[in-house]
């Protein structure tokens, strides 16, 4: 380890992220009583411009209307590149109840893009002199955000999380793709003969995840657009988890309890991490550093990825 210590990201349950636009307020309260930890409303993508005041206006409602219990409320607001977006800021800040924990900000390219959001959200928190400071989160979804994600991790701290959007970050890397995420057909090696397919989202994850560790914020995988699709969904939802992701947006309700399955540690897993925590116990008690659980080494770097099984487990849990 570094003289510096990896931060602890925020301790609260995010295996799944549920999507709805903003311009369809009858699904909200849908919306609050499913399983997902976090909720995003949407201003962005989802809602037409003609809709973006409608939009805004039934969602600081929400806000304060429907009990979201003990959800993260969270508000996509519109990106930098466009007329909406400083008026989802100020908006949501001088209107919306306390209730509302955080905003995500789409397509953000560098750390400067943070700022600016910092600074006026810093401004309109002071002139209505609310009590609590909003978090952020972002996509990173363009070739920019990709190669600036490590200085947009650390722009603020009100940073908290960070999906990757896997349509517009293929859309401006031109990757050669229409799907949502996931498995892509052309994307395989071949050998004797066969094909294997191989994951084409696997780097810009794994930066995301060493972005988001290095300056604790919760890495998370954005959306998987063909809901019919379970196994697929599964598919990249355990990739992502192997890669140290906690969690994966929705963007049907059919997709909460998937992504729920596969972000929470199953009994055997939390089992045996407790297990190797246990022999760890006895092998540090006899003064040895390393011992042999089930046929295979553990070590000092075996408790502390035990303590991740454990430990995620408990937040849950709790
Ligand atoms: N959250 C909660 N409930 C939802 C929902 C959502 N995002 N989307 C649909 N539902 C509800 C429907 O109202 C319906 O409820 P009912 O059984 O009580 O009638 C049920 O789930 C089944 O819905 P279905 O008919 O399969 O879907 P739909 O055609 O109504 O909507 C989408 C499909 C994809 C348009 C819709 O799910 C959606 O808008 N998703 C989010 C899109 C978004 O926010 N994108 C931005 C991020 S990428
Ligand atoms: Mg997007």
């Amino acid at each position: 380890m570094s003289f510096r210590l990896q931060p602890a990201p925020p301790a609260r349950p995010n295996r799944c992220q549920l999507f709805g636009p903003g311009s369809r307020p009858a699904i909200f309260e849908k919306m609050a009583g499913s399983a997902a930890d976090v909720i995003n409303l949407d201003l962005e993508d989802s809602v037409a411009p003609n809709d973006k005041d409608h939009a805004r206006k039934n969602i600081i409602e929400a806000i304060g209307d429907i009990d979201w219990g003990t959800k993260t409320l969270s508000v996509r607001i519109n990106g930098l590149d466009t007329p909406y977006w400083y008026r989802d800021v100020v908006g949501l800040l001088e209107n919306a109840s306390e209730r509302l924990d955080q905003i995500m900000i789409p397509k953000v390219g560098n750390a400067g893009d943070i700022y600016a959001v910092d600074a006026l959200a810093t401004a309109v928190e002071a002139a209505k002199g609310r009590g609590k400071r909003i978090d952020f989160e972002v996509i990173i979804e363009s070739a920019a955000g990709i190669a600036h994600v490590e200085e947009i991790a650390a722009a603020s701290p009100r940073m908290a999380a960070m999906s990757l959007g896997a349509a517009d970050f293929a859309a401006s890397m031109g990757m050669a793709t229409t799907g949502i995420g996931g498995t892509q057909e052309n994307y395989y090696m071949i050998r004797d003969g066969q094909k294997h397919w191989s994951d084409p989202w696997h780097w810009a994850q794994t930066a995301i995840v060493a972005a988001c560790r290095t300056h604790g914020v919760l890495p998370v995988d954005g959306p998987f657009g063909d809901f019919s699709d379970d196994e697929g969904f599964r598919a990249q939802a355990l990739r992502s988890a192997t890669l140290g992701v906690v969690g994966k947006w929705a963007i049907h309700p059919k997709q909460v309890a998937l992504a729920n399955e596969v972000f929470t540690p199953s009994a055997e897993a939390v089992a045996e991490a407790k297990e190797i925590l246990g022999a760890m116990e006895e092998a540090k008690a006899s003064g040895a550093g390393a011992t042999v659980y089930k046929g295979r080494l553990v070590d000092i770097a075996s408790i502390k990825q035990a303590e991740v099984i454990v430990k995620q487990s408990e937040l849950i849990g709790g």
